[in-house]
């Protein structure tokens, strides 16, 4: 059943999308104290804001960004922050803007994202910027004019880091639909039902898509043998790969509905060159992660996981993964800032320090102090 991209997707919250709402959620906080050290202001942008509040009551990603800022600032924050939220349908704008209208500190803007590109541009050489993404389809991204903001990463040497929600799904099949290649049915056992697009109402051009992705690269993915499922995670895969010129630690999250599909609804994709960020954004994953695992619990419980790993990672591969990394004497946080590089979103950050620790008690590993209780700057290693 096709959702059109309309109002009434604001009716009511949809299971995934409180999913990514609560990793964005769970990132803001620690973001705003670990970024406010570099004292600089922080402006979030929230790029496609939508009204703040669904129908059923729960927040929208304005409200969500809002609560956040507010409660810290509450407690005496140490640089100002900004929210900007940008919206162009005049409805939902207003609702908008009535929503946030009790904090100070956010500005609802009428208009499309790319309007407000030189505002951000220019905030963005003297503030930290998070710039949150979240359109419905692929339409209104274009990534040459993301790229102006991106740049100040190495012009103005600022913060910035980006969370975009990236539609694979829909710019694979209007993808085929401009190259006029066959666009498959949506298949109730790979992929979720209700797309919210399935209709595509204008006809796709190339140079749209070439747009919105910044360039033609995506098109001889479009054209292989691969199948759908392999081409909709091939271009997440490069999106990723064109942003790691930029950041430093990039990371995804297929955003499934259902946990035997393999094609998501879309990918949250996370952009930023602090190591810290992506530990913070791989725990916010997991977690998400593991709500989708739980629809998949059988209804009695069994002995053994019957739970694929891909959806249920084994834990107990985890000390093995462990010594993989402490090949030579490394330090506690570069052994589990690479275990995570390497096994994103499959173990919190405190399960890995749990597993070391574990080892440390064991022998298996030594620490540099000889304790087992031990911080990030401690080295491990190898017992001879
Ligand atoms: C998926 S919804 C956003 C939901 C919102 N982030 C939330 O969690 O509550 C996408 C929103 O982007 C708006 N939109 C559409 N085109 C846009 C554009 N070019 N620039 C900014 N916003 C746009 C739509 O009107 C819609 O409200």
């Amino acid at each position: 059943m096709g959702h059109k991209a309309d109002n009434s997707f604001f009716n009511q919250k949809r299971p995934w999308s409180k999913r990514k709402d609560n990793i964005l959620q769970c990132y803001l906080t620690p973001y705003l104290y670990k970024i406010a050290t570099q004292r600089a202001p922080i402006l979030i942008v929230d790029a496609f804001a939508g009204p703040g509040k669904f129908g059923d009551g729960e927040d929208g990603s304005p409200l969500i960004i809002c609560k956040c800022v507010d409660q810290v600032r509450s407690k005496g924050f140490p640089v100002p922050v900004s929210v900007m939220c940008i919206e162009p349908d005049p409805e939902l704008f207003s609702t908008l803007n009535n929503s946030i209208k009790s904090f100070p500190f956010a500005e609802a803007k009428q208009g499309e994202f790319h309007e407000y590109i030189q505002d951000i541009e220019k905030l963005a050489s003297s503030h930290s910027v998070f710039l949150y993404i979240d359109p419905w389809t692929v339409e209104g991204l274009q990534w040459a004019q993301m790229e102006k903001v991106f740049k100040h990463l190495f012009v103005s040497k600022m913060s910035i880091e980006v969370l975009l929600n990236f539609n694979a799904l829909s710019f694979a099949r209007r993808g085929l639909a401009a190259l006029k290649l066959a666009v498959p049915n949506s298949d109730p056992a790979t992929e979720d039902q209700e797309e919210i697009d399935a209709p595509i109402v204008t006809s796709p051009s190339v140079i749209n898509l070439n747009n919105v992705v910044g360039g033609a690269w995506w098109q001889p993915i479009l054209m292989s043998p691969l199948t759908f499922p392999q081409k909709v995670q091939q271009l997440a895969d490069d999106i990723c790969a064109r942003l790691s010129v930029r950041f430093k630690e990039v990371c995804q999250h297929p955003m499934k509905a259902m946990p035997n599909h393999s094609v998501p609804k879309y990918f949250l994709i996370f952009g930023s060159r602090h190591p810290d960020a992506l530990l913070l954004m791989n725990d916010g994953m997991v977690e998400s992660q593991r709500v989708l695992a739980d629809l998949a619990k059988p209804k009695d419980p069994t002995l053994f996981e019957m739970r694929p790993t891909s959806l249920v990672p084994d834990i107990e591969t985890l000390p093995g993964i462990v010594l993989n990394h402490v090949q030579t004497p490394t330090n506690r946080g570069t052994v589990i800032l690479n275990v995570v590089r390497e096994h994103f979103c499959k173990f919190a950050v405190k399960e890995i320090r749990h597993s070391i620790e574990n080892m440390l008690k064991e022998g298996k590993l030594k620490s540099e102090t000889g304790k087992t209780k031990i911080n990030n700057d401690v080295k491990i290693f190898r017992p001879k």
